[in-house]
């Protein structure tokens, strides 16, 4: 996966809740349909068959090991298959159908659906929500749509799963946003208990090492 930052960054004075001064902003956003329609799963940069350690190990920290799981930007599946191999009864989303319909010829046991979290069709609670991968492309001035969508669809006291691309990362001029842990805290903070931040890298096939963070938080009763 590439990274990199975008121009507009540059001009940006007051960074609020959307933003972070320090962080870094991709050029464009991909045709996701297209990329799931043209290319192979498995030679996506963010294909990893097995499930992402920064979350097996917070599953066994936690004594996770029951209870309903989104994977939200599912893609491939294989996060929600691997969650579903354990005994979590899981929902798949993710904006590109054609995502979708390649996920669900790979298992019956996961419940995929494409579904836009901006603006979500789905309209249930989970205990867990996953995100691998997807709010790092987010669109900055969408977050607090994001934030508010994840909101509505976790349960009380659920819990929050996220990993992004961290502003550790070199400026290479395009690729997700690069999150910083300010902005985790300044968007998040205000309805989620940080567990904790944790800095991690990206684990897929790739060759690339991408930087993120693996942030575990727990929904505020308020
Ligand atoms: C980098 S991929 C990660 C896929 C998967 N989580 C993984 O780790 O293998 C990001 C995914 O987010 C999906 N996505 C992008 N925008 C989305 C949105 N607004 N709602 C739902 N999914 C979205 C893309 O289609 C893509 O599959």
């Amino acid at each position: 996966m590439n990274t990199g930052k975008g121009s507009d960054e540059k001009n940006r004075s007051k960074p609020g809740p959307e933003s972070s001064a320090k962080e870094v902003s991709r050029a464009s956003l991909p045709d996701w349909n297209s990329i799931y329609r043209e290319m192979n799963i498995e030679d996506m940069p963010w294909y990893l068959p097995e499930l992402d350690p920064d979350l097996k190990t917070a599953l066994e920290e936690y004594q996770i090991n029951s209870g309903s799981f989104l994977d939200l930007g599912t893609g491939p599946g294989t996060q929600a298959i691997e969650l579903s191999k354990r005994g979590f009864e899981v929902t798949g989303v993710d904006i590109s159908v054609d995502a979708i319909r390649k996920a669900q010829k790979l298992t019956q046991q996961v419940t995929f659906i494409q579904d836009d979290i901006l603006n979500p069709r789905i309209n249930r609670q989970f205990d867990f929500i996953f995100d691998r991968g997807c709010f790092h492309i987010i669109d900055r001035d969408k977050r607090t749509v994001y934030l508010s969508e994840v909101l509505k669809l976790l349960n009380e006291d659920g819990m929050f799963f996220l990993k992004c691309f961290s502003d550790k990362n070199p400026d290479t001029g395009y690729g997700p946003y690069h999150i910083s842990r300010e902005m985790i805290d300044s968007l998040f903070n205000k309805h989620f208990n940080i567990l904790k931040i944790e800095d991690s890298i990206y684990q897929s096939i790739s060759s690339q090492q991408n930087k993120t963070l693996f942030v575990v938080m727990k929904k505020k009763n308020i």
